[in-house]
């Protein structure tokens, strides 16, 4: 059965001036589609060094990503992001110069979208909560919450497969944590997305269907929070660790 994502023994280094880091040892794990996974661990345990794998926006040192079998190294990795994943980050990263409405249309337009990019702009907008009159607005006008759903609705205007979030929440109030939280998770069950979210916030953790922690460049342990992860294969590499 060929798997959504699979990533096989993934380590990466960062050459500094004090010698190497060993960000990640031989990461593996699979994902499926309509599941949504929380990753955990300390601060430094190479969350984000592994998401940014995932997303192509780097190269692992050894080891394979695997898209329905295909592997990364063998994709144009700038044109397959922009098709096929969507990225939301803790500080928002919108274009202060353009509306609310125009950075959704920005990555329309990067994902190479064939549609009517301002209609499906406004209809993503709504779909996280941003009011019509709002849309015009420059998005450094708006409230954090709101900007972190505007880089939400971004993130899957076009429709990707793979939703990743690196600490989504992480300066949000509890009641737009929430907000978030809920969009992640009706991507993953109502729309079949695959969504990972890094996370330190519990209430996230929560709502995931699966918890993988990481621990020292390594996933270690698990935690299935639901039935929704049918096909379930960490097993696979879990059972040879301690
Ligand atoms: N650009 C970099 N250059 C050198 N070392 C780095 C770099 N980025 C991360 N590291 C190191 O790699 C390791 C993993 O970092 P990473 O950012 O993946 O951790 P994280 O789990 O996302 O942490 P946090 O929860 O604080 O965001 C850490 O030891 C970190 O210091
Ligand atoms: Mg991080």
């Amino acid at each position: 059965m060929m798997e959504f994502l699979e990533l096989k023994h993934l380590s990466y280094d960062y050459i500094t001036k004090a010698g190497k880091v060993h960000a990640l040892k031989e990461a593996s794990a699979v994902f499926e589609k309509g599941v949504v996974y929380a990753i955990v661990g300390r601060s430094g345990s190479g969350k984000s060094t592994l998401m940014s794998l995932i997303a192509g926006l780097d190269v692992p040192k050894s080891g394979e990503i695997l898209y329905y079998g295909e592997n990364l190294r063998n994709l144009d990795r700038d044109k397959f992001r922009r098709e096929h994943i969507g990225m939301v980050f803790q500080s928002y990263y919108l274009l202060p110069q353009l509306t609310a409405v125009e950075n959704v249309e920005l990555s329309l337009e990067l994902a190479g979208y064939k549609g009517d990019k301002r209609a499906k702009a406004e209809e993503m907008l709504s779909l996280v909560g941003i009011k019509k009159e709002q849309f015009k607005k420059r998005s450094t006008q708006f409230s954090g919450g709101e900007q972190q759903r505007i880089a939400v609705a971004r993130a899957i205007a076009a429709d990707p497969e793979l939703i990743l979030a690196d600490e989504p929440t992480g300066n949000l109030d509890n009641e737009n944590t929430m907000n978030v939280i809920r969009i992640l998770v009706e991507l993953a069950h109502k729309y079949d997305k695959c969504v990972i979210v890094i996370t330190h916030a519990a209430e996230i953790a929560e709502k995931a269907d699966v918890v993988l922690k990481m621990d020292d460049g390594v996933l270690k342990s698990i935690c299935l929070n639901s039935g929704r992860c049918t096909r379930f294969l960490f097993a696979k590499y879990l059972s040879s660790l301690p």
